[in-house]
């Protein structure tokens, strides 16, 4: 069967072969280098949107290791919108005051043991009307690999406006076709580098990028638009993630957007659903917080290493919706050796509705009762057939079983 991405590039190579008899060639991508498991790191956008500075990167890169971050698995210290100034004469692309020296402020992360993110759009600016990279794909590839740049966040943006709706006004199909090119165009200058970088499509989930990222090189894909630091835009994403978990898997990722961990008033048990549910999903785990003021309560929880051991499974299986009891869901992940994660939800804000939940072993595949480990408490429980199981509103029960029979 052709992908969708090779039929929809190649739709004239494909009527050839056609004409010749023959199938069309799958297109060839070589063995993912980078992103075996979810990316974890932290970006700047959720905290410092566009006031984002040098000294705020390296602050955050101390952070990182300084909170036990780096050691739990967080390497990518992601600069979003607002670093770009302007080109010169020759194309070049200079950064903005706010970023003296760009290849300084890699070497300085790097020096730490971790790695330095960036953000560019195909567009000619980006959404925070900075200048994108359309026209200068290869030129600004090639200056990322310079600077030793290892993760890109590529944003649609002005792509929509300048090129699919000026191009193509009335063909929605060709619309798609020029994003998709754009982004094939981008992957390839990265490859050209020979610098392994991680690809991060950020085009809000239009036109079901995880039928055709993975196979143009895209490391993860945005299934949705921008999270905000609430419970509802969370449970919102969540419940959009729900058919999505055949697409994940080593080297390429849905990514329900970056962490809001620590961020706004989301209360504690938001702040432990939210990670617990992005974990659960493989999705990319991108804390999004001011880290220098960190509780020790959001540090708890950006480091559980159960948690983060669900995340960075091998199998790189994401988790499934598997029933709804009133205003409770269960949802539940295959792990390596034969494990499974599950997480029991409360996403209504009125606890009593909800309660007594008792859990359907036989809807999870699992027969009579069951070891389990609680991954917020560390407390080893059985798990029963039928067993009543109290949560608070909008909190969360995370359970590992090793051996589920
Ligand atoms: C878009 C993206 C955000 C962020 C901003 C920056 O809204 O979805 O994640 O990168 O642009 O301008």
């Amino acid at each position: 069967m052709h992908s969708r991405l090779s039929s929809l590039l190649a739709v004239s190579l494909t009527s050839a072969c056609l004409i010749a008899g023959g199938p069309a060639p799958k297109a060839q991508s070589a063995p993912p280098q980078v992103a075996q498991t979810p990316p974890m790191g932290w970006n700047s956008w959720n905290y410092f949107a566009g006031k984002v500075t040098d000294k705020d990167i390296r602050d955050s890169a101390d952070q990182i290791v300084s909170t036990g971050m780096k050691d739990a698995g967080y390497i990518y210290v992601n600069i979003d919108d607002t670093w770009e100034g302007q080109r010169d004469s020759s194309g070049i692309l200079h950064t903005n005051s706010k970023f003296p020296d760009m290849k300084a402020l890699a070497d300085y992360v790097h020096s730490k043991g971790l790695k330095l993110g960036i953000y560019s759009s195909p567009g000619p600016k980006t959404c925070a009307n900075f200048e994108g990279s359309l026209g200068h794909e290869e030129q600004d590839a090639k200056m990322y690999a310079e600077w030793g740049i290892d993760y890109l966040k590529y944003d649609l943006c002005s792509f929509i406006p300048a090129v699919m709706q000026k191009q193509a006004p009335h063909d929605k199909a060709a619309q798609m076709r020029l994003m998709i090119a754009a982004y094939d165009k981008m992957s390839k200058a990265l490859k050209a580098t020979g610098r392994p970088i991680v690809l991060s499509l950020c085009q809000y989930g239009w036109d079901s990028p995880w039928e055709w990222a993975p196979e143009l090189g895209g490391n993860l894909w945005r299934t949705t638009g921008d999270i905000e630091a609430h419970w509802q835009s969370i449970y919102d994403i969540l419940e959009q993630q729900k058919g999505l978990y055949s697409y994940a898997g080593p080297g390429h990722w849905n990514d329900p957007d970056m962490l809001e961990v620590g961020n706004g008033k989301l209360s504690l048990a938001e702040n432990r659903t939210h990670f617990s549910m992005w974990a659960m999903l493989a999705s990319p785990l991108l804390a999004g917080n001011d880290l220098p003021h960190m509780k020790p309560e959001i540090k708890a929880i950006l480091t559980n290493k159960d948690v983060i051991a669900i995340n960075q499974d091998p199998l790189g299986h994401q988790a499934r919706y598997i029933y709804s009891v009133g205003q409770v869901e269960v949802w539940a992940r295959d792990l390596k050796d034969g494990a499974k994660a599950i997480a029991i939800i409360n996403i209504g804000s009125d606890r009593i509705s909800t309660h007594p939940f008792h859990l359907d072993l036989k809807q999870l595949g699992l027969n009579g009762t069951q070891n389990a480990k609680e991954l917020w408490t560390a407390k080893e429980i059985q798990l029963a057939d039928n067993m009543e199981m109290e949560i608070d509103s909008h909190d969360v029960r995370l359970l590992r079983i090793e051996s589920p029979k």
